[in-house]
């Protein structure tokens, strides 16, 4: 299995550019936000990468605690609305078990997961043959079509990187813009009983605050587990 890594530092190529007079000011702060985005996806990638080579279909490739609690959170998403027969993006599919807990409750899906890690998408391609599954971010995929009638994400904020609050938050608005009907994702709570330091954990009252600037129809549940949330957003 490849392990894909980057051969430069992505910011070490812009500064040169800088300083050879190839940029302005203002193109230079825009690439190295971009060239940031790239590197944190990267750690990402190379962390996603080795733990399914070590654990392959097993829970901890994913890094949940449990197959429970990943169900837990399959079944808040899930509640969004009917999805029999809607057309769904599940944004960092990991080894494609959303659409496996989907496939016995709806007998119509039209489903298409994508994730960053290679390793990953391998995985849920030889798990579900037939089913489409793509190594690309949501960040790469075109605004104009296929637009998707639901767009969820599951514990894709869950690693801490820097600019997270960031990444969270372009990464929700480029999934509602990709949808027709809403949105649904997963992120945890910094009202959790305890914290890991690698992990991020949001701030409900501010995430409402975020989405409600998206949209105006938004349910914010934190009803299912002590240390984590749910959010819907409605087009
Ligand atoms: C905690 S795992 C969860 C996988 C799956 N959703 C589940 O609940 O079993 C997070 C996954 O999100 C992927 N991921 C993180 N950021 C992503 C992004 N911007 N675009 C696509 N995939 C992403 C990772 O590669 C990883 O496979």
């Amino acid at each position: 299995m490849t392990t894909h890594r980057l051969d430069t530092s992505p910011w070490s190529t812009v500064r040169k550019r800088f300083k050879t007079g190839l940029l302005d000011k203002d193109k230079l702060v825009r690439l190295m936000r971009q060239a940031t985005e790239q590197y944190q996806v990267q750690s990402l990638i190379d962390f996603y990468n080795r733990n399914v080579e070590k654990y392959r279909d097993d829970i901890r490739s994913v890094a949940w605690g449990s197959r429970k609690s990943q169900k837990t959170r399959f079944e808040a998403l899930s509640r969004i609305g009917n999805l029999e027969g809607r057309t769904i993006l599940d944004v960092g599919c990991g080894l494609g078990d959303f659409y496996g807990w989907l496939k016995d409750r709806y007998s119509r899906l039209r489903y298409t997961g994508i994730d960053i890690s290679p390793s990953m998408i391998e995985v849920a391609s030889s798990n579900y043959p037939g089913v489409k599954f793509e190594t690309t971010s949501v960040f790469e995929l075109q605004r104009m079509k296929p637009l998707y009638d639901y767009v969820f994400a599951s514990g894709i904020f869950n690693r801490r990187i820097p600019r997270h609050k960031c990444f969270v938050r372009d990464t929700i608005k480029k999934m509602f813009a990709l949808s027709k009907s809403g949105i649904a994702f997963n992120i945890m709570s910094r009202k959790a009983d305890f914290m890991e330091k690698k992990e991020y954990y949001a701030d409900p009252g501010d995430m409402l605050n975020f989405c409600l600037d998206l949209g105006r129809k938004v349910i914010l549940r934190h009803d299912y587990m002590p240390h984590d949330f749910t959010v819907y957003i409605y087009k």
